[in-house]
């Protein structure tokens, strides 16, 4: 029977090294669904335009979650992709730091902000190993990337060490009690879609997530985005106030909001 996830699974330097190499030959939200979302050239004003319409038609739930940080403080940002999201939390107000595994999402984020005068800084570096002081950063934010990373419970450890005391992660990881998961296993489509299997695709239990973050003062969860644009016209012919209340009881994303 065809796989839709690698077989085995093993926290070493061996398999952040495939982690990267995925994600440099699959520059996330650049092909969705199996199209392109922007011809244009990478880095490019009108690529960054066409791949953040595609985000936030999609993620309809991801503004608000951003817009809800306070303004002025500081945030890391960790698997920053191309920076669509720390565009986003700059142009908010936020003090951003950014870190991706991969040299090309860093750099693709990193040249936007510079021809725009934004300020922020990045870094390529682990999750898994962050290489910041303690108690640094208000908030810590992280889009749709720990359950990819070869260690989970440690990259949220190590949040917890570069947050200040009273700070805030701000985490997406993928959802088992879903919709999408019952439909992907039923289909045998890949978790991510693109030309190959991503090696690492985590998906948690809403007490698995409270149980990863149980080292936080405060734990608050739940489940959003019952579906997107791959769902074609279910998506755009359900009416928000049906797909709304599914997205809490059954969407792909844990929303997870963690003090420390
Ligand atoms: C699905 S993409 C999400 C990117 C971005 N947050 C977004 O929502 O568009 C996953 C990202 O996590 C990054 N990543 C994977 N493992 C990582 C790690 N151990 N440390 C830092 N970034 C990592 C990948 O390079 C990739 O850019």
């Amino acid at each position: 029977m065809k796989s839709i996830e690698p077989a085995r699974l093993q926290a070493d330097d061996h398999l952040t090294n495939k982690i990267r190499d995925f994600w440099v030959r699959n520059v996330n939200a650049e092909r969705i669904y199996g199209r392109t979302v922007s011809a244009h050239q990478r880095g490019a004003d009108r690529y960054f335009e066409e791949l953040e319409q595609q985000r936030f038609r999609s993620h309809r739930h991801l503004m608000a979650w951003i817009e809800a940080m306070h303004p002025g403080r500081s945030v890391l940002e960790v698997g920053c992709g191309v920076g669509l999201d720390t565009f986003a939390l700059a142009a908010h107000g936020l003090q951003v730091t950014a870190i991706d595994l991969t040299e090309v999402g860093v750099a693709t984020a990193k040249s936007r902000f510079d021809r725009s005068r934004m300020s922020g800084d990045f870094a390529v570096a682990d999750a898994c190993h962050l290489p910041f002081e303690d108690n640094r950063f208000d908030y810590v934010y992280s889009f749709g990337v720990l359950h990819h990373v070869a260690d989970t419970a440690q990259s949220i450890r190590q949040i917890l060490r570069v947050l200040r005391p009273g700070g805030e992660a701000r985490v997406m990881l993928y959802h088992r009690r879903s919709l999408n998961e019952v439909v992907h296993r039923l289909t045998r489509i890949p978790f991510e879609e693109k030309a190959e299997l991503c090696p690492v695709v985590r998906r948690f239990t809403r007490a698995e997530a409270r149980r990863l973050f149980s080292d936080y003062s405060e734990v608050h969860v739940h489940a959003d985005y019952l579906y997107g644009e791959g769902y074609g016209a279910l998506f755009r012919m359900t009416p928000l106030w049906l797909y709304m209340p599914l997205s809490r009881l059954m969407g792909w994303h844990l929303m997870i909001r963690a003090i420390k």
